[in-house]
């Protein structure tokens, strides 16, 4: 607490004004953007002054950082609340950047935490299946756990039921405590999460700088802006794995609308390993070219739902190149929440929850039963280090790895 330049800041009036629910809006002390803290609530002053006569802009942007527990070997994790000026909340922790709730109004403007996770550390740590975390140096499956890089042979983790590699390996990007520094921007609040992947971690080449920032913006946006850069070549392709239920984790997620900006997917085997073909969606129970309920074929005798037990591939967006896309728009009926996802990758991954089975409890004592959250990963295609007729994932000394994906929310 010693870096942080105290100083009140009466907000009692503009949350008066804004009629906030999700955010406390007391008197907060105050830091200044670049100060590093451990433990401290952080609020930035108004960006314009509030003119006679005018009615002011919201001006609840926020940042709070708590102590979130330490792991089984003494590293101290905290907890970042971020709030925009119209009350919506993403508390995000240092251990494995894990987004552990993230509140949004429904179309009567009642707030509910639409993510699936847990209330403590501990459990995190115990048995996770990726609750929103960072996932990482590569997301999803890589086959047999074995690449073949510029001529030599590296061989994986294969944690995927003992024969494929699964999202970086035993101790991926979820599960290390990154560094931490708030972010204030004029519209949007922020955590930039760094790490550093050594050189043969998890059987992987070259030292390997990962950075994700956070941002919650007044736009209703929470938005990841993904960076690398590496010493020598590797594979890589990061992601975020949240479990969004947009009911707020009251029921199954068959019910939610989903729309995909993908022509095509990559079929797999019964490992969940791509077969290489990219064929048409038309015609099969993938085609979610138009607003589809997700249980509505989910069922079906179709093979690849077989194999997935449900939805659980990579779908190949319409658009390449670096340009920002819309993805994927869900909608859920009851509440009325929406949500779209933009991207700069090539690929979604849509995975129904088939492997929630109702053994994890988790926030507020609710069971996760079987399909009870539902996962949309950005990404570049599974096994692409083994796919040369993929896009490529090898990210060489010199070049930047970066990437941005932005999940909008809101309620109809
Ligand atoms: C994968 C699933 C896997 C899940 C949780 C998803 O990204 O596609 O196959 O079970 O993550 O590990």
């Amino acid at each position: 607490m010693s870096k942080i330049k105290s100083q009140f800041i009466t907000l009692g009036l503009i949350a008066a004004m804004a009629g906030f629910s999700g955010c406390e809006m007391k008197p907060q002390h105050r830091m200044t953007p670049k100060a590093k803290t451990s433990e401290a609530a952080v609020q930035k002053p108004a960006a314009a002054p509030v003119r006679a006569g005018l009615k002011p802009a919201p001006t609840a942007l926020k940042i709070d950082i708590k102590a979130f527990g330490e792991t089984t070997d003494g590293q101290q994790v905290r907890l970042y609340s971020l709030c925009n000026a119209n009350g919506l909340k993403a508390d995000i922790m240092t251990y494995g950047a894990i987004v552990v709730s993230l509140q949004t109004p429904d179309r009567k403007g009642r707030m509910d935490d639409i993510v699936l996770g847990y209330d403590n550390l501990e459990d995190y740590i115990k048995n996770s299946p990726y609750f929103g975390a960072i996932v990482g140096r590569y997301g999803n499956r890589i086959a047999k756990g074995k690449f073949t890089l510029d001529g030599v042979e590296y061989t994986l983790a294969t944690n995927n039921n003992n024969v494929n590699h699964l999202h970086g390996g035993v101790k991926g990007f979820d599960k290390v405590v990154w560094d931490d520094e708030p972010v204030w921007k004029a519209d949007a609040v922020g955590v930039k999460l760094s790490c550093l992947s050594k050189d043969g971690e998890e059987g992987y080449p070259g030292n390997l700088k990962a950075a994700v920032t956070y941002t919650l913006t007044n736009n209703n946006e929470l938005r990841i802006d993904y960076e690398a850069t590496t010493d020598k070549a590797t594979p890589v392709n990061l992601t975020h794995h949240g479990y969004f239920n947009l009911t707020g984790a009251e029921r199954d997620i068959l019910g939610h609308v989903l729309a995909l900006n993908a022509d095509r997917f990559t079929p797999v085997d019964e490992g969940l390993i791509p077969t290489g073909e990219l064929p048409a969606v038309k015609g099969t129970p993938m085609d979610f070219t138009k607003p589809t309920e997700i249980g509505a074929r989910i069922a079906g005798e179709y093979q690849q739902l077989k194999f997935g037990g449900g939805y659980d591939h990579n779908w190949v967006l319409n658009q390449r190149g670096k340009e920002m896309i819309l993805a994927a728009r869900v909608y859920e009926p009851t509440t009325g929440r929406s949500m779209e996802i933009r991207t700069t990758e090539p690929a979604i991954q849509f995975y129904s929850g088939n492997f929630l089975d109702g053994t994890i409890t988790g926030k507020g004592g609710k069971v996760y039963k079987h399909r009870w959250g539902f996962c949309l990963e950005t990404q570049h295609y599974p096994d692409s280090p083994n796919k040369p007729d993929f896009p490529s994932t090898i990210l060489r000394p010199g070049e930047k790895y970066e990437t941005t994906t932005i999940y909008r929310f809101s309620a109809k």
